[in-house]
This record gives C-alpha cells, sequence and structure tokens, in this order.
C-alpha cells in the first residue's frame, strides 16, 4: 500500500464500501480496509436491549426489507435478518459474483466495528455518527461513551470521532468525553452562521458536499473561522476537485477505492 502524502484528505468510507456492498455490513467495511481506506464512517442507533448497531434509518424497510423499528427491537432479533440482499437482489442469479460469508451481511454492532479496526495493523480512524432524533434521546452517547473507554478510545489520539447534525448531542459527547474529537455535521448554510457561534474551537465542520458545490465561500469562512472540515458524501472527480481546493482534511465516500485510486493517480502526476 501506498504511503499518504501529507497534503491529501483522508479518505474515510461512508457506511463502508457502500457503493458496491450493503451499507453498514461487515462485508462493506472489509472491502473499504482491503481497498486502503483511511477511515470508517458510521450510523449508530440503540436497540430495545441497549446494543450500539450501526444503522442509518429508523425503520428496517429499506435495509432489512422488513418492518419495524431499530428501537423497538432486541440485538437478538435484528441478527435474525438479512441487511444485505436488498443491495444485490438477484446475487443468485450471478455467477461470476463472489460466494458472500452469511455474517457478514447481519446487522454489526459498533463494539464488532472497533474489535475489527483494533485488531488492525495499522490505524484506521473511525467517525460515528449519532443519529436524532431517537427515543433513547442522550443513551445514545452515554453508550458510546462507554463504548470508546472500554477501549481505552476516550483518551486524546484515539482513532474515534463522534458527529453528528444534533449540536445537543455533541455537547452532551464533549461532556462525557472531552478528548474525543468532534465533528459538527452541516446540511443547510443558513445553519453556520448560527453554529459558529457555539461550536467548540477545536470541533471539525462536516458541510455536505453539495453544499461547497453551492457556496465555495461557505468552506473558506469555515476554514477562516479555524475549523478543519470533514465533507460528506464525495463521490465524483468534481467532488474531490472542489474539496482539495479548500483543503479539506477527510472526505467521506461511498467509494473508497476509487477515490483513492483519483489521489494516486494525481500524486503520479505530480511526480
Ligand atoms: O458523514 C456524514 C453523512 O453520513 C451524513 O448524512 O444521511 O449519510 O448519515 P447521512
Ligand atoms: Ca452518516
Amino acid at each position: 500500500m501506498s504511503t499518504r502524502a501529507p497534503d491529501r484528505p483522508l479518505v474515510l468510507a461512508h457506511r463502508g464500501a457502500s457503493d458496491e456492498y450493503a451499507e453498514h455490513t461487515l462485508a462493506a467495511y472489509l472491502a473499504a480496509l482491503e481497498a486502503g481506506a483511511d477511515g470508517l464512517e458510521c450510523d449508530v442507533r440503540l436497540t430495545a436491549d441497549g446494543h450500539l448497531v450501526c444503522v442509518h434509518d429508523r425503520n428496517l424497510r429499506r435495509t432489512a426489507s422488513t418492518r419495524g423499528l431499530v428501537s423497538t427491537m432486541d440485538l437478538a432479533d435484528l441478527d435474525q435478518l438479512d441487511f444485505s440482499s436488498w443491495k444485490h437482489p438477484w446475487a443468485e442469479l450471478d455467477d461470476e459474483r463472489p460466494d458472500q460469508v452469511e455474517e457478514h451481511g447481519r446487522v454489526l454492532t459498533l463494539r464488532k466495528l472497533f474489535e475489527v479496526v483494533a485488531d488492525l495493523d495499522r490505524r484506521v480512524e473511525i467517525a460515528v455518527e449519532t443519529k436524532h432524533p431517537t427515543r433513547y434521546g442522550g443513551l445514545v452517547e452515554r453508550r458510546v461513551a462507554e463504548l470508546l473507554r472500554d477501549f481505552g478510545w476516550d483518551r486524546p489520539g484515539g482513532p474515534v470521532r463522534v458527529m453528528s447534525f444534533s449540536y445537543t448531542a455533541l455537547q452532551r459527547m464533549e461532556r462525557l468525553a472531552p478528548d474525543v474529537q468532534l465533528v459538527q455535521l452541516i446540511e443547510h448554510i443558513p445553519y453556520w452562521p448560527v453554529l459558529r457561534r457555539v461550536v467548540g474551537r477545536d470541533w471539525l465542520l462536516g458541510p455536505g458536499v453539495k453544499l461547497l458545490h453551492e457556496s465555495r465561500r461557505l468552506g473558506e469562512s469555515i476554514t477562516r473561522a479555524g475549523h478543519d472540515m470533514h465533507v460528506w458524501t464525495v463521490n465524483t472527480p468534481d467532488d474531490l476537485r472542489v474539496c482539495q481546493e479548500l483543503g479539506v482534511r477527510a472526505v467521506i465516500t461511498d467509494r473508497p477505492a476509487y477515490l483513492l485510486d483519483l489521489l494516486e493517480q494525481q500524486a503520479g502526476a505530480d511526480g
């Protein structure tokens, strides 16, 4: 694997290598690691029996093809579901598709994802997004903080940063684990003038790449205010270009292998 040029953005895999693999499955994360991703992004929700699981949507319709809410089910029940087939409904008809490991398509706990990363022989960042609103409110951050402590990752320099669109959730996280890096996500440009007055000085900002396409000035203003950026979801050469022009620290992408390849080509062209 090539070494990273110091000025190139970190490439974080959004829900794993989710362009190709079912999002948030172990298969998607293993593929991202195999591609050499610098980090992994995941959304987390609490089950009814208090486990943090990597699932984006509140309900199970899209990714497990069934009714029900993550928050009202126990982990053991979620573990019966198939979180993979929706992505490749015709997989069984495809003779050339490599065999899938069944467990790699089941619900993934945040603890398991942390274990996978802790076992690696290189540093891999994890961007954990807590989803709000949720019926469990601040319990989500409490559980994330406990898990971070279990891994010793609540200390300065740990590989995890916690992200949220909810400023309140991040304030909570800061109280629970003051040394963990935080990322305030932004989905609308007008939120920035409000947020800039309240976010912590050392917080990162996470605008969607669409916002940066719409308003380069937004990115410049965030940088001028002294915040590094984690930008999502950066999937095309155009997206990457705008991020590089603005000196973004990390790009969060569904296509880690493709982006790493683009960056490698650039490095080759630069000599
Ligand atoms: O990385 C931040 C990004 O994931 C936020 O949007 O909907 O994909 O969680 P969403
Ligand atoms: Ca997310």
